[in-house]
């Protein structure tokens, strides 16, 4: 979701130099023979950067890297191809139900609950029986526009609207398959499943059944209605899927008396989103703790059907944007999370178990149903050294006791923001997503701007965050001593975004190759490959210091040279978020999200296609948020 409209600042390179070269075989930490190469060879290819990669015999990066993208018009390298695929409003292939889309977008509520949601984000690809060309593909909905989504806009507003737009929100699971070359949906499909708004998701972990979590529909504090804005997607080597709440404050209407803990979490009088208008409980006057349930990590176990997903308060409540998961060498999991939201933390949790192999009955998410329940949360603190500290978020501990405010472990982690505050964790300029390499142990994200920093009674700038008003943004990685549980690490700029041609130093970045701004996605493939997905604004692009930037884009970085080379541009004013591949590295499933989203994020409905007709380009259509199919055209492997 970009809703940030920044301009940025570029540190000296030199200042902060690599301090992993993962070039450098001396420096990578190989877990030969230890319980955790035996698990990643397990759940191979779950976990990117295992043994067993495709290769390609050739460069790592071996396309024709392509020029800035200008027009509502996808492109992708000579020699690729790349077709759009599941837009919103497809029917899912729920067996007996199955509306078709309808252009003019007066599908109903209940329709729209049986059809892909809107504005497409994080995903992941789940083989089945290990194929590459039949599996699961599982997808967020992060936000919707309303102005899109009716066939009025926002003229009227009603419960059916409010109902549709909540439809419209959460995940989608599908089946997919490989026919003739070319990528369908299976219809029907036992898989075929969407968690909506009104979804009942589980509680579980040390915020269950806690005080602040009981509503008056929800006594119990145990059950919640839904899951709405969910950003970047993690694949856990269990077989689930992670997915964040992130701007859940938008959607709540808190009134003008709001409390220390309502301001905090950046809770308004008036929503952003107008549920609260239809939808009582949305309004946090009369239900101050329906927030409390949102801005958690929720998993879905996408290969059973009949599981109840549930949200995984032991990770810590925050503008989720997602969750990646690595495996320590005695096997335990280790969850990396940020908070896109200015001046907020990175925190990672690390599993009090170990991870449970299948069996018994039970397949690998069965038999980790719990994992994630229990273990240590912690917060991240960047010192200027190079060296870096995880803060424990533990009850008890330092100034987290009940005379500090935090009653009890479940406090601690419902006001996870305030907890980190009193532990001086380091407020980053919005971490978006990450991306591990198990086998090296470095850990990436992405910082995608921030251009608050450094103004007038808001935060200085630091030696990770090291630009005053950072539009550009850029990629940190780090490593923890010891191993992915290590309480303490290293940590380097990988690259800072931006454009030579600005006069601001610190706009110029130091790019590498091809330019690009506003980093959000990434992921790091099987062969090696970093890709870098941007999400500029639209109110930010085609001017000023991102005036020669173009397009938002996909970019492939090659950590042992550092080099990047453009992949894809998408439509006007999409965003590109989200990639997944099939095992054999020959398909690339890519999400292009809010294509002509208008500076509002409201989409005029006299002329709802102004801005983009992407990707059916029908006269007077919608643009439709969808996810792209790309392939080489020879069969070969994605960026070879
Ligand atoms: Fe939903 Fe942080 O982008
Ligand atoms: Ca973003
Ligand atoms: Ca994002």
């Amino acid at each position: 979701m970009s809703k940030d409209f920044d301009t940025m600042e570029d540190s000296n390179p030199s200042a902060n130099p690599s301090i992993h070269d993962v070039s450098d075989p001396r420096r990578r930490r190989l877990l030969h023979g230890s319980l955790a190469a035996a698990i990643a060879s397990a759940f191979a290819p779950l976990l990117a950067g295992c043994a067993g990669a495709p290769r390609s015999g050739g460069p790592l990066i071996g396309f024709k890297g392509i020029a800035i993208g200008t027009g509502d018009a996808l492109v992708v390298p000579e020699g690729y191809t790349a077709e759009a695929f599941a837009p919103w409003g497809e029917p899912i292939g729920v067996p007996g139900a199955m509306p078709a889309w309808k252009p003019d977008a007066s599908n109903s509520a209940d329709e729209q609950a049986l059809q892909m949601g809107m504005h497409h984000d994080g995903l992941h690809y789940y083989p089945l029986d290990g194929s590459s060309s039949r599996g699961l593909l599982v997808m967020n909905h992060e936000y919707v526009d309303d102005g899109l989504l009716h066939p009025d806009g926002l003229k009227t507003w009603t419960l059916e609207k409010v109902r549709k737009s909540q439809a419209a929100h959460g995940v989608s699971a599908i089946e997919i398959a490989l026919v003739s070359g070319r990528w369908q949906i299976v219809r029907p499909s036992r898989y075929a499943r969407r968690f909506t708004a009104n979804t009942p998701f589980a509680i579980g972990g040390p915020a269950a059944g806690h005080a602040l979590m009981k509503t008056a529909a929800d006594p119990a504090g145990r059950t919640v209605l839904g899951t709405f804005n969910n950003c970047a997607s993690g694949m856990t080597p269990w077989g689930t899927y992670l997915s964040g709440e992130e701007n859940f404050a938008y959607y709540f209407a808190a009134g003008d008396k709001l409390d220390a803990h309502q301001r905090r979490w950046g809770l308004r009088k008036d929503a952003f989103f107008r549920w609260a208008e239809h939808d009582e409980r949305f309004d946090a006057v009369k239900h101050p703790n329906e927030p409390n349930r949102f801005g958690w990590v929720v998993e879905i176990d996408p290969m059973d059907p009949a599981s109840t997903p549930v949200k995984r308060t032991a990770l810590g409540r925050a503008a989720h944007e997602g969750a990646w998961v690595a495996v320590t060498k005695d096997g335990r999991a280790v969850v990396y999370s940020g908070e896109d939201a200015r001046f907020e933390y990175i925190y990672k949790f690390v599993s009090r178990d170990k991870i449970a192999p299948a069996g018994a009955g039970k397949t690998a998410a069965q038999a980790n149903r719990e994992l994630l329940d229990h273990g240590t949360l912690y917060v991240a603190r960047f010192d200027a050294d190079g060296s870096g500290r995880w803060l424990p978020l533990v009850h008890g501990q330092g100034p987290l006791t009940a005379a500090g405010g935090f009653a009890d472990q479940g406090e601690i982690v419902i006001k996870a923001r305030q907890a980190s505050d009193a532990l001086g964790g380091t407020k980053m300029d919005r971490p978006e997503w990450l991306a591990i390499d198990q086998k090296s142990g470095e850990v990436y994200c992405t910082l995608t701007n921030n251009s608050a920093r450094g103004q007038p009674n808001m935060p200085g700038v630091d030696a990770v965050n090291p630009r005053a008003n950072n539009v550009m943004g850029g990629v940190i990685r780090w490593k923890d001593d010891g191993d992915f549980d290590g309480t303490t690490f290293r940590w380097s700029h990988l690259v800072l975004a931006g454009d030579p041609a600005n006069e601001r130093a610190e706009a110029k970045g130091n790019v590498k190759g091809d330019i690009f701004a506003c980093p959000d996605g990434l992921v790091l493939d099987a062969r090696g490959v970093l890709w870098i997905q941007t999400d500029a604004h639209a109110t930010q692009m085609y001017k000023g210091e991102l005036k020669n930037i173009g397009n938002n884009q996909m970019l492939a970085f090659d950590r042992a040279t550092g080099e990047v080379r453009r992949f894809l541009t998408g439509p006007t004013n999409c965003e590109i978020t989200g990639a997944t591949l099939t095992p054999d590295g020959t398909t690339m499933f890519v999400n292009i999200q809010h294509p002509g989203e208008t500076p509002s994020d409201r989409s005029d409905p006299a002329e709802p296609g102004k801005f983009s007709r992407w990707p059916d380009f029908a006269p007077g259509g919608r643009p439709r948020s969808a996810t792209v199919v790309i392939r080489k055209r020879d069969g070969g492997l994605i960026g070879s």
